[in-house]
């Protein structure tokens, strides 16, 4: 059979806490034409603990891609026109590996790990008036067990192969998309240690306001800063993969999987916001090329800087630690529902939870609290109560989260939202969604192609300067192509009960 000519295709690795994903795009019309998805598993070895395999992971990047490649061949179309990639990846995950032997020297630490707590507990007391914003006017982020720095320092000062590499000197630190990068472009035979800004932002040694390293802040923790990787902009060439079915394609973008979000949804306008209900759920509003302090418990980020000459821009976000992740509790450690997608059904089936709150703090509480002590809670149990209303409960756990998120962002902007930008796994639940909207009480409008993540990685890849795509179309008709491909015809919108007139907005 003849191949289907599509012209140029760009791809996205999308590395997430609970999976990695690999999907190829038609880059003239942003169509998703093929993909794959590997689980990813997590061990938690102690209370608190939560960690993943960096090789499983690797693993789990090359089977996504020859999997797609395959599907791809079988559909008739020819891989070869695959011309750039993007790499987007859960963040703050932190990892060090020995750059002779490419073998990682510990398990990767999960964003959500709480062994850090004591040393964030006496870093804050060490602080002027115990103050956990001490190095927000650098970082934008509170001193937290969330970010990469405090796990880096529990890697130097617990595992004996990491401090041995430090002191020998080939030790590299990285998150997610560091380790993917390196191994992909050659590995110990050469590999690309960088990282981008949105992921450098995440790890409390970086900067936001110079966009580099800064020297005082790995005083401050005690890190070598030659372990570190190279920050680069999210839209440039770093290097070509060196093996695989796609050896020799240009790895072209690298985003953090918010900011991915981010521009994937078009929210490139000052104040436009999305939420992406992951593992975690995370609210971004954007900021524009000036970072905002937050007065209200949120993060201030880079939301991205698409090429080495462009300016950045910032985002105001809300972190949820717990979203998709109490659906997966429910399902691993109570065993009330078998998969995922049951839970819609359990939850609808009353309609209410009858009184009952669940509170899934299992990492404590993210913004706008930063309370690493706090756990998990369910109360106003009766006899009446039962798994269906523990599943509603859940689902308005979820919504009441973003609910704080939203308010805090309105008071911090003065300008409340007026409609919300979803996507992420759990908004394939319809009940959540409309839950969602009655809560906000503004519209909540889903994208039909709910893959925005990869599509903002697969995005800045193509865009990249030198690259095929990036010459083909440029990044702004690239932006009002995808913009009225992705969102003109094919949004969803979920009303408000405020404006569809059903039930009364709910609140917290
Ligand atoms: O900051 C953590 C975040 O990047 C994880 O995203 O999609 O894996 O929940 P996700």
């Amino acid at each position: 059979r003849d191949r289907i000519m599509l012209g140029p295709l760009v791809a996205a690795i999308d590395q997430g806490t609970s999976s990695t994903r690999f999907l190829v795009f038609n880059a003239k019309t942003a169509e998703l034409l093929s993909h794959h998805q590997v689980e990813i598993k997590q061990s938690f070895p102690k209370e608190g603990w939560v960690e993943e395999d960096p090789k499983e992971i690797l693993q789990s990047v090359y089977e996504c891609m020859d999997k797609t490649c395959e599907k791809l061949t079988q559909l008739n179309i020819d891989i070869s026109n695959i011309k750039a990639i993007g790499v987007t990846n859960q963040r703050e995950t932190t990892l060090v590996w020995d750059k002779e032997t490419g073998e990682p020297l510990y398990n990767a630490i999960v964003w959500l790990d709480l062994r850090t707590q004591s040393t964030v507990e006496r870093l804050i007391n060490k602080t002027p008036g115990r103050n956990k914003n001490h190095l927000k006017h650098k970082t934008g982020l509170p001193i937290s067990t969330y970010f990469s720095a405090v796990k880096l320092r529990w890697l130097m000062d617990n595992v004996d192969e990491v401090s041995k590499a430090i002191l020998s000197h080939r030790a590299m630190f990285g998150t997610i998309d560091s380790w993917l990068i390196w191994c992909l472009t050659g590995g110990k035979k050469g590999g690309v240690h960088c990282t981008d800004v949105t992921n450098a932002s995440r790890t409390m040694l970086f900067n936001i306001h110079t966009m580099d390293w800064d020297p005082e802040l790995c005083t401050y923790f005690g890190i070598p800063m030659e372990i570190l990787p190279r920050v680069r902009s999210s839209s440039e060439i770093y290097g070509l993969m060196k093996s695989g079915c796609l050896t020799g394609i240009p790895i072209s973008g690298c985003l953090g999987d918010q900011s991915a979000a981010l521009v994937g949804q078009m929210c490139f306008q000052d104040g436009q916001a999305k939420n992406t209900y992951g593992t975690g759920c995370f609210l971004l509003r954007n900021t524009g090329p000036k970072p905002v302090m937050s007065d209200h418990g949120l993060l201030t980020t880079v939301a991205y800087k698409l090429g080495r000459d462009q300016p950045a821009c910032y985002a105001l976000e809300g972190s949820v630690a717990i979203a998709g992740a109490v659906v997966r509790w429910l399902k691993d450690n109570l065993g009330i529902i078998q998969t995922s997608s049951e839970l819609e059904k359990l939850a609808a089936a009353v309609g209410t939870s009858y009184g009952c709150y669940f509170v899934p703090a299992f990492s404590g509480l993210y913004a706008p609290y930063w309370e690493p002590s706090a756990r998990g809670i369910i109360c106003g149990l009766t006899q009446f109560t039962n798994r269906s209303h523990l599943a509603f409960a859940a689902l308005e756990a979820v919504c009441f989260q973003t609910r704080e998120l939203m308010d805090a962002m309105n008071q911090d902007s003065g300008i409340p939202l007026t409609q919300l930008q979803v996507d992420g796994g759990m908004t394939s639940n319809r009940l959540l969604m409309q839950l969602q909207a009655d809560i906000l009480c503004i519209p909540v409008v889903k994208p039909s192609m709910p893959e925005t993540t990869a599509l903002g990685a697969a995005m800045a890849a193509g865009a990249a300067e030198g690259s095929a795509y990036g010459a083909l179309t440029p990044m702004t008709s690239a932006r009002s192509h995808l913009r009225s491909l992705s969102h003109r015809s094919t949004q969803r919108r979920v009303s408000s009960a405020m404006r569809a007139g059903r039930r009364p907005c709910r609140s917290p």
